[in-house]
């Protein structure tokens, strides 16, 4: 058997995170423009992509269903398909560890008459697919799995628009629905159970194409054709996340960001944090591709616990074990209930996050929903584990930079997922 990668990560002999620095694509927004971007009329050009694997797959999938995509430079040309034109493909689509991937390209192939089996790694083979299947199959389409899992055999064909209410707020079962409506035929509405990211209803709108947003409601109405893309993508407001809470949280740190996502369905973690009294400033902000985007300075501040809303467990949803992390280093308690979801990620990020925290000398209780973490804590460096998922890579990194002493993180290569780099960019700012 071959040994487990090892990382040593320590913040002695460092100052804070001092400069300024600009993220890599977002994720969320690369994978729907390179989507949506192939079921438009014509030749979309994509600038900073997020150039992790996930997105990588995207691509992959893209081509293997006859989509012409070229990497020039710093930017990725594809020529759009219009909205039920591509073509079967040879063999499966291997979704490798991308949730995002798979329940999109879905929706999409669910309006597309042959059969497509898509597959993915260990993790995204343990994820909930019937989510997506319900809804889909009630629009007419047929998706086999293996007890609702993958790998999923997808039939698509001849939809019919459904109204349809998600027992979860979820932005990729949400998006599954809505990609499939574009394709089908009368109306397709989607009820939101929660506010999850927006980045499929700005982008279509962005397209030309007539959604319709109407509080909770959500109504596309069958084929309209999509405008080509001409998209910048915003940094990555997740990939930011790391690098604001390390700011806040190591003494002699100023750091400024420039040109990250601020699309408010994504930044529910930036609200916790001035919750807790985190020296936070905007310094500009524009709108571009409806997508707004801006600034930031980060300083190193005294923080407090916190409890969160339900809407704002959604917004923030992919920064709670980060949160973790800051509310160690806050006074008093953070609760965190209604995060369930956060259960079926690419791992059981409740667990990986309560273990890695306790390991490093951590307060923290595991809920079924969620953690109570009890600040602060002085933590000491140990032996903690990636769990083979890049947010908890990267959020426990952030717990090694806080701790006294050496921390061993156990297979770090998963921040390739979303963030090839991160730890070069982390030692480059604490060194700078
Ligand atoms: C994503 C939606 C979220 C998030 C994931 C990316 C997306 O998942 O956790 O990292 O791009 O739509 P859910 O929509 O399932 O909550």
């Amino acid at each position: 058997m071959s040994e487990k990668s090892v990382k040593t990560i320590s913040h002695s002999g460092c100052d804070g995170l001092t400069g300024e620095m600009t993220f890599p694509g977002d994720k969320s927004i690369s994978h729907r423009g390179l989507l949506l971007g192939s079921l438009a009329e014509g030749r979309s050009t994509l600038t900073n992509l997020a150039p992790g694997e996930d997105v990588g797959r995207t691509v992959d999938c893209l081509r293997a269903l006859g989509v012409t995509v070229v990497e020039e430079e710093n930017k990725f040309v594809l020529e759009g398909q219009g909205l039920r034109g591509f073509t079967e493909p040879k063999g499966s689509l291997d979704a490798g560890n991308s949730g995002t991937l798979t329940r999109l390209i879905a929706g999409i192939l669910a309006t597309h008459s042959f059969t497509t089996e898509i597959d993915g790694d260990d993790s995204l083979r343990s994820r909930p697919m019937e989510r997506i299947i319900d809804p889909l199959e009630s629009m007419g389409a047929k998706l086999d799995s293996r007890e609702g899992k993958l790998p999923l055999v997808v039939t698509g064909g001849d939809l019919q628009g459904i109204e349809y209410r998600p027992e979860v707020a979820s932005a990729q079962v949400k998006s599954s629905v809505l990609l499939a409506g574009l394709g089908a035929s009368g109306k397709t509405t989607l009820l939101e159970p929660g506010p999850s990211r927006d980045h499929t209803e700005r982008m279509l709108e962005a397209m030309g194409y007539p959604i319709r947003v109407d509080g909770d409601r959500i109504t596309v109405s069958g084929p309209h054709p999509l405008d080509p893309l001409k998209l910048k993508v915003p940094g990555d407001f997740s990939s930011a996340g790391y690098f604001i809470a390390a700011a806040c949280l190591l003494e002699g740190s100023e750091l400024t960001i420039r040109n990250v996502g601020l699309n408010e369905t994504r930044t529910g973690f930036l609200e916790l944090l001035t919750e807790m009294g985190a020296s936070i400033e905007l310094t500009s902000s524009e709108e571009r591709n409806r997508e707004p985007r801006g600034d930031l300075v980060v300083s190193k501040s005294d923080l407090s616990g916190v409890s969160l809303t339900e809407d704002q467990v959604v917004k923030s949803i992919d920064e709670l074990p980060l949160l973790a992390v800051v509310a160690t280093q806050a006074d008093g308690v953070t609760e965190v209930r209604g995060a369930e979801e956060l259960r079926v990620k690419e791992t059981d990020r409740i667990k990986a996050t309560v273990t890695n925290l306790k390991n490093l000398g951590a307060d923290i209780e595991e809920l079924p929903d969620g953690f109570i973490v009890r600040g602060r804590s002085k933590l000491s460096g140990g032996r903690v584990e990636s769990f083979r998922d890049h947010r908890i890579a990267m959020s426990t990194a952030v717990a090694a930079l806080v701790a006294e002493g050496e921390t061993e993180l156990v297979e770090p290569e998963w921040v390739e997922v979303s963030f090839p780099g991160f730890f070069e960019t982390m030692e480059g700012l604490l060194h700078g």
